[in-house]
């Protein structure tokens, strides 16, 4: 396995920006440079310098790039005990006050999560007053998400999940098996918008009741956690909610002060500070 330098990242990410304004400069060095090191074995270039060339030359190329890069592991209803503390405390907590529920999920990648969302809200019989915004940086996973069809072996997890969660029907229910491949219902996210977004150099574009950003600031350096955060925190309601992943705190950043804890093993936070 060939090695590469700090400063051939830097070049990289360098060359990256100023083409396309994304800005991984600031992603966790080790798993990014292990990510690069990847590309460069399976695509077979001899250097970091044709790497970059072929990413300043190929805008589709860049896009399988973004895709290799980031880590699209996910699952539906992933920590089973998160998704009963929603059902059972926060989405109540909120629809004291409205009937209409926004939610965002950032860093949606194939999409499992807005369907254990779309799920959870349809068996609360909320599903029709809800709107949920679904954002990725990687256009190939958003296209996946989009498609809603997993592979059977995922679904088994999933299912698993769903018993543990405590759902109210079998998780099958919500798709159909053909050629060894599941088709979720689509009805269950027809309202659902999913756009492109970065989360780095992407504006804030709207408030939420609810925002889910797991599993995705692990990648980041503390800097970059801490600037994602305070977008977060502007794109969260007042008395809105903001959901991280389990390995994930936000108790040292900058806007630590604005949230109180909702609910600390599962790591949500309620917004009392504009
Ligand atoms: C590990 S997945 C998490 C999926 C889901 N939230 C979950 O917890 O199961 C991380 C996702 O974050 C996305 N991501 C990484 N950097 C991003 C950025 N700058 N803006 C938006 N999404 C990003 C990746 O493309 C990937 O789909």
């Amino acid at each position: 396995m060939q090695d590469i330098h700090i400063v051939d990242i830097r070049k990289l990410t360098d060359v990256i920006r100023a083409k396309y304004g994304f800005d991984f400069t600031n992603y966790a060095i080790s798993s990014f440079k292990r990510r690069v090191i990847r590309i460069l074995e399976l695509y077979k270039f001899s250097n970091i310098d044709a790497l970059a060339q072929k990413i300043s030359n190929d805008p589709k190329f860049f896009e399988e790039f973004v895709s290799e890069i980031t880590v699209n592991v996910t699952e539906m209803f992933r920590d089973p005990s998160f998704w009963r503390i929603m059902r059972d405390n926060i989405i109540p907590n909120i629809l004291l006050n409205h009937k209409r529920i926004t939610i965002w999920h950032a860093g949606c990648s194939s999409g499992e999560e807005v369907y254990s969302m779309a799920i959870l809200l349809k068996e609360m019989g909320i599903l029709e007053n809800s709107k949920i915004i679904a954002t990725d940086i990687d256009e190939q996973i958003l296209e996946r998400a989009r498609n809603g069809v997993y592979t059977v072996k995922n679904m088994e997890l999933n299912e698993k999940n769903y018993v543990r969660y405590n759902g109210e029907n079998e998780l099958n229910k919500y798709f159909e098996v053909k050629n060894g491949l599941a088709y979720m219902d689509k009805s269950l996210v027809r309202d659902v918008s999913y756009r492109k977004h970065d989360l780095v150099n992407g504006a804030v574009f709207n408030k939420f009741d609810i925002v889910l950003c797991r599993n995705v600031m692990i990648y980041f350096n503390q800097n970059l956690q801490n600037d994602v955060l305070k977008k977060l925190h502007e794109s969260v309601f007042k008395y809105g909610y903001l959901a991280i992943g389990s390995k994930e705190s936000l108790i040292w950043c900058d806007i630590a002060n604005k949230f109180i804890v909702a609910n600390n093993d599962e790591k949500i936070y309620k917004n009392i500070k504009e």
